[in-house]
């Protein structure tokens, strides 16, 4: 079944006023909002559309996963990549900007006693997890990778959460050396682990977005992962961030803003992906 005809969600446009705008590590940033209609409708795994007001395009909103929420406020977790993030990071408390949220289908939260969720980040990708570990009553493991140390975020939080936490960096300068799909393959082959009937939950870049899909059909065990694709509306208009995701015996293109951005791996058709 799509994940998609599961979910039902109410979504508003709202301008809302900047709390804090920090850095984190490195090039990473924590932009709180006070938004107290829209905090409380956010699921783990949904995302919201900001708009920028300082940017010359500021029409175009940026998507960005909603990453924590406390009381009447929401947070975001971004990276400064480019033009509308660079902006972003320039913006001061109590400046307001114009947001819509929450968007897209999210994550099947763990039920007590059932799977035990392994999550899979890299980078950004734990913006998406950690309303997903702090709302499921079932802990398990958070596996965060990324190039280097300062891309290893949230570690602490995940582990006061009472996750366990392992870490991968691909310098080796934090944790294991190597990509994050390697202590999740070790994981996964220990016999007797003490996590029984795992599920995956993953976000991050597309090639480890693939490699944990193809990991849970070797291992057989179910995975959601989140599609974060190149946006234009947010709002299932413009098809601008379509992927091919399989209907019946059959595929179409399925917008990863609306039908997701969180998808059952079964259901991507990968041979089409880009
Ligand atoms: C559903 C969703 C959730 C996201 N969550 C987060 C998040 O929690 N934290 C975060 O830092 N970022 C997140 N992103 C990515 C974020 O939207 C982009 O980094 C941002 O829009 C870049 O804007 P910019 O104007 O700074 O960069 P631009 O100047 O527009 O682009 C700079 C470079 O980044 C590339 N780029 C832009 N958007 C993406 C994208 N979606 N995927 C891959 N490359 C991209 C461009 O091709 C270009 O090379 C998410 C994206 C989606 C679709
Ligand atoms: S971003 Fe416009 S349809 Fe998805």
């Amino acid at each position: 079944m799509q994940l998609s005809t599961m979910l039902v969600v109410p979504m508003l446009e709202q301008t809302v006023q900047i709390v804090s705008n920090e850095r984190d590590t490195d090039s990473y940033f924590r932009l709180v909002l006070r938004a107290p209609q829209i905090a409380p409708l956010i699921q783990p795994g949904q995302f919201s559309h900001v708009r920028v007001p300082t940017l010359k395009d500021a029409l175009l909103r940026r998507p960005f996963s909603i990453f924590q929420v406390a009381g009447d406020t929401f947070s975001i977790l971004y990276k400064t990549i480019g033009k509308g993030t660079d902006a972003l990071a320039r913006l001061g408390p109590r400046e307001e900007l114009s947001v819509i949220a929450p968007l897209g289908h999210g994550f099947t939260v763990p039920k007590r006693g059932g799977e035990t969720p392994l999550l899979v980040a890299g980078g950004y990708g734990m913006a998406a997890m950690y309303l997903l570990a702090q709302r499921s009553p079932q802990k398990g493991i958070v596996f965060v990778g990324g190039r280097r140390r300062v891309d290893i975020l949230c570690e602490r939080e995940f582990a006061a959460l009472g996750w366990d936490v392992r870490v991968a960096t691909e310098d080796g300068s934090h944790g294991e050396k190597g990509l994050v799909t390697q202590p999740l393959l070790a994981e996964l082959r220990t016999p007797n682990s003490k996590f029984r009937t795992p599920k995956l939950f993953a976000c991050g870049p597309t090639g480890m977005l693939k490699a944990v899909g193809k990991i849970a059909e070797d291992f057989n065990v179910p995975a959601e992962l989140s599609m974060d694709e190149h946006m234009c509306c947010g709002v299932g208009v413009c098809l601008t961030c379509v992927i091919p995701a399989k209907v019946g015996n059959s595929w179409e293109y399925q917008r990863t803003c609306t039908e997701g951005p969180v998808f059952d791996s079964r259901d991507i058709v990968w041979e089409t992906t880009p």
